[in-house]
């Protein structure tokens, strides 16, 4: 679809929460105000949270319209006045959360999470404030630069930041969604070895092929804990990038060694049930609780990505107007990796 001058369009989640509430639209091209910058979007991705958001389980308070996803990438378009950062042409990502920037963070920078508590990306032109915006490294295409805000940088947070990942260490990513793929890769840039799990040989394949060395199938192995126990010689792994949630994170505590490190971030198989958290104790366990990242931890990849040339697992790219399959694949969960939305010329 060609844009015309003046006009764009946008696509908002309206009247009820549901894949086919999310409605496309034209609307007028937006202007810059002081301090902010219209950028035009060229590529959006898919995070599990954005399907959570659509289908009303993220939170069913959520006032709506709201404009959905989080990570999109594309080109300034116009600066309003006072605009320093950026200028027409650049190439820039939103960041997550718009306001937190470095340093730690406090609870009102979720209240600035994009796609969520303020409209999302899956817009030819969004506004942003120059301060939540990063420039996209320069080997990066914008489907590839459109998958980095929310599960590279949770990714990085989690094993980088918070974990300390280091040549050596032995990290557990459970399945092959956009999050732990991203943790493969950094994990492997640090040095340090990848045990994979995952629902699919086939998908466990890929992850063989991105460097992780082994991979346990946990549909046939259930007890993937102690596979991954054995494959440590009986010591435990590093890290884990813990996604599964209420239904894993027992079998993390038993698959982490001792004054091992567990980045708790998803809840792929549920928020509540019954835990013994004794080995927490037992095991002088760390657990860090991760919900994205910074600017500035966003920046730090960005140069990583740039100096090791890390290119991001995309699996499909569906365009603007196919939203409603992209977000369909993901419940389907057939993806290894991200699920990308081009927006065409
Ligand atoms: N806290 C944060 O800041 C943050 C940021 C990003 C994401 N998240 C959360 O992290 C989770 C992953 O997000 P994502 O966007 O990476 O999702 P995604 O791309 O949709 O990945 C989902 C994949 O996870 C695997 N999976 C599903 N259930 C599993 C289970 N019980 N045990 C192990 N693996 C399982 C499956 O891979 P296989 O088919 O290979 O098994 C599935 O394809 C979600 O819960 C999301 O809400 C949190």
């Amino acid at each position: 679809m060609t844009i015309s001058s003046g006009s764009a369009r946008l696509a908002a989640l309206t009247g009820s929460f549901g894949i086919d509430n999310v409605l496309i639209s034209t609307v007028p091209q937006p202007s810059p105000g002081p301090r902010q910058v219209l950028v035009r979007v060229r590529a959006a991705s898919l995070n599990f949270r954005d399907y959570l958001v659509v289908t009303g389980r993220y939170n069913p308070k959520m006032p709506l319209p709201r404009v959905p996803l989080s990570d999109g990438a594309g080109e300034v378009e116009a600066v309003g006045e006072g605009v320093t950062r950026f200028r027409r042409g650049d190439r820039v990502a939103g960041i997550f959360m718009q306001t937190w920037l470095d340093g730690d963070t406090i609870e009102a920078h979720g209240k600035s999470a994009l796609g969520g508590a303020i409209d999302g990306v899956l817009a030819d032109y969004v506004l942003f404030d120059q301060d939540g915006l990063v420039s996209v490294p320069a080997h990066l295409s914008f489907l590839e630069a459109a998958t980095l805000p929310c599960a590279a940088v949770t990714a990085w947070n989690a094993l980088v930041v918070q974990g300390r990942v280091k040549s050596g260490d032995t990290v557990l990513v459970q399945g092959t969604g956009g999050v732990s793929l991203f943790a493969l890769q950094f994990a492997r840039l640090a040095g340090a070895r990848v045990i994979a799990t995952s629902s699919s040989d086939a998908k466990l394949e890929r992850a063989l092929a991105l460097g992780a060395s082994d991979g346990i199938n946990y549909k046939t192995t259930p007890d993937w804990d102690k596979r991954a126990r054995q494959l440590t010689s009986g010591r435990g792994v590093d890290h884990v990038v813990e996604v599964g949630g209420s239904g894993t994170l027992a079998r993390s505590f038993n698959a982490v060694r001792t004054q091992g490190h567990i980045a708790v971030i998803g809840i792929l198989s549920g928020l509540a049930g019954e835990l013994n958290i004794a080995p927490i104790l037992h095991k002088h366990l760390t657990i860090h609780g991760i919900y994205v990242g910074s600017r500035a931890m966003f920046e730090d990849m960005n140069r990583a990505l740039t100096l090791h040339q890390l290119h991001p697992v995309i699996d499909r790219v569906f365009p603007f107007e196919q939203i409603h399959d992209a977000l369909r694949y993901m419940e389907s969960a057939a993806h290894t990796g991200k699920i990308v939305i081009d927006y065409g010329a």
